[in-house]
């Protein structure tokens, strides 16, 4: 397929699968609603070519924000019989502060609207109209943040927390394993949707659900509550991809505040926030052993020592020192990156626990591509970079807009997974096309 023909097709999915409210759903049938991060990566992609619906897109995340700053996970805009757990599960309602004009989740997912607006920003000709709109948005995303270091940082050392896998947005990752055996939950009664709609195969187990419903019915339990919750949910965890956006966000936010003027003082919030995350960071997220960050279990109090694609992203939001970016970046290509795999699988290809098959638990995924391709060439890893750019391109060139690819190379199959006309894949193609 010719550059032009893949951009036009990029064009086609999004504007498929966008909906009439103003936001977009990931894809048709597996995911019928709107999704917090995908949004982000959405918004990017219309950027290049429609502002209008870029800036309806975030508009539509943020209308259902919570009146404390929360932003949920997923906005049920509509009903579906192609989803669970739907709205009627999850019931929102139950915490005090839950938007009264959304149905929504409890739960949240990384904070991408920060780097987003200022993506926008970057992309756009007209930039005095879209700081316009910028500008009557910062604030809530600002909130959004101050919401997280007060309620997510129990022991206020710059690093929130999450307390369920969904919130990590990398679902099924094999991270979660050892979590999942200090749990026992029942074995609920459920009727699973994805599986009419994606190869069972390639999606979580039943029992995997299982965790996952629990871990919800737990927060219920306690309406959502985010005190009670730091202090009872057998899941609590730092992890490195969903801090790395929120100080990634926090930069950006800083960049916007001083473009637009008379912030000082959020300025200064922001930079506290900032300082202190980013030392922390590197202290208690950083494994020696295995040259990259990790996963910390603030529940059981231990790092999670394990690779993931997840280990990488702080190179996205500037945290390694040049010193540490190199390790980092030399563990990625040994390990991930040898010339018989795509960039960058979401899990050690090493490990025992690696399927490449399976969501989460070795497959590619574009939006950590998209991130791992802004870090690298951050610090200058120039030939890197253009590595993970064009394993990106290749997979869709060849496969399809999936949600999420096979890293093995010279499979005789078609290794695009998941769902299919996927948005994120099709936006962030957009996007590094024009990079
Ligand atoms: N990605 C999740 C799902 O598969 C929810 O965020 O349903």
């Amino acid at each position: 397929m010719t550059k032009t023909n893949l951009i036009e097709k990029a064009k086609k999915v999004l504007n498929n699968n966008k909906k009439d409210k103003g936001f977009t759903i990931p894809c048709e049938g597996l995911y019928p609603f709107q999704w917090n991060w995908d949004s982000g990566f959405i918004a990017i992609g219309f950027a290049h070519y429609d502002e209008t619906n870029a800036k309806r897109e975030v508009e539509a995340l943020l209308s259902a924000q919570w009146e404390n700053g929360f932003i949920p996970h997923i906005i049920f805009h509509n009903d579906s019989d192609t989803y669970f757990p739907g709205p009627d599960f999850h019931l929102s309602k139950l915490h005090p502060l839950a938007s009264k004009t959304h149905r929504t989740t409890g739960m949240t997912q990384p904070p991408v609207l920060g780097f987003v607006l200022k993506e926008l920003y970057d992309i756009v000709d007209n930039k005095a109209e879209m700081l316009s709109f910028i500008k009557q948005n910062i604030d809530k995303v600002f909130r959004n943040h101050k919401h997280f270091y007060t309620h997510r940082d129990p022991n206020q050392e710059g690093l929130v927390y999450i307390y369920h896998n969904w919130e990590s947005g990398t679902d099924n990752s094999p991270i979660w394993d050892d979590i999942w055996d200090t749990m026992n939950p029942p074995e609920y009664k459920f009727e699973r949707r994805d599986t009419t709609h994606v190869d069972a195969a390639q999606r979580p187990s039943n029992r995997e659900y299982d965790y996952y419903l629990h871990l919800i019915e737990i927060a219920k339990e306690h309406n959502y509550d985010d005190g009670k919750i730091a202090e009872l949910s057998p899941f609590l965890v730092q992890d490195p991809l969903f801090n790395a956006m929120l100080i990634k966000s926090n930069a950006a936010l800083i960049e916007l505040y001083r473009i637009i003027g008379g912030s000082e003082d959020k300025i200064e919030t922001l930079n506290k926030w900032q300082t202190n995350a980013i030392a922390r960071f590197n202290e208690k997220l950083f494994n020696k052993r295995l040259g990259a960050y990790v996963h910390y279990d603030l529940r059981n109090e231990k790092q999670i020592e394990f690779l993931s694609s997840s280990s990488f992203a702080p190179i996205f939001a500037g945290i390694p020192s040049n010193e540490r970016a190199i390790t980092i970046v030399k563990t990625m290509m040994d390990k991930f990156g040898g010339d018989d795999k795509y960039l960058c699988a979401s899990f050690d290809p090493e490990s025992d626990r690696f399927n490449p098959r399976k969501y989460w638990r070795g497959p590619v995924w574009i939006n950590l591509n998209w991130l791992l391709y802004k870090g690298l060439k951050l610090y200058d890893f120039n030939d890197e970079a253009k590595r993970v750019k064009e394993d990106s391109i290749a997979l869709i060139e060849r496969y399809g807009f999936y949600e999420y690819f096979d890293s093995r190379k010279d499979l005789d199959e078609s290794v695009g997974y998941g769902g299919n006309n996927f948005s994120w894949s099709a936006a962030l193609l957009l996007d590094l096309f024009k990079d």
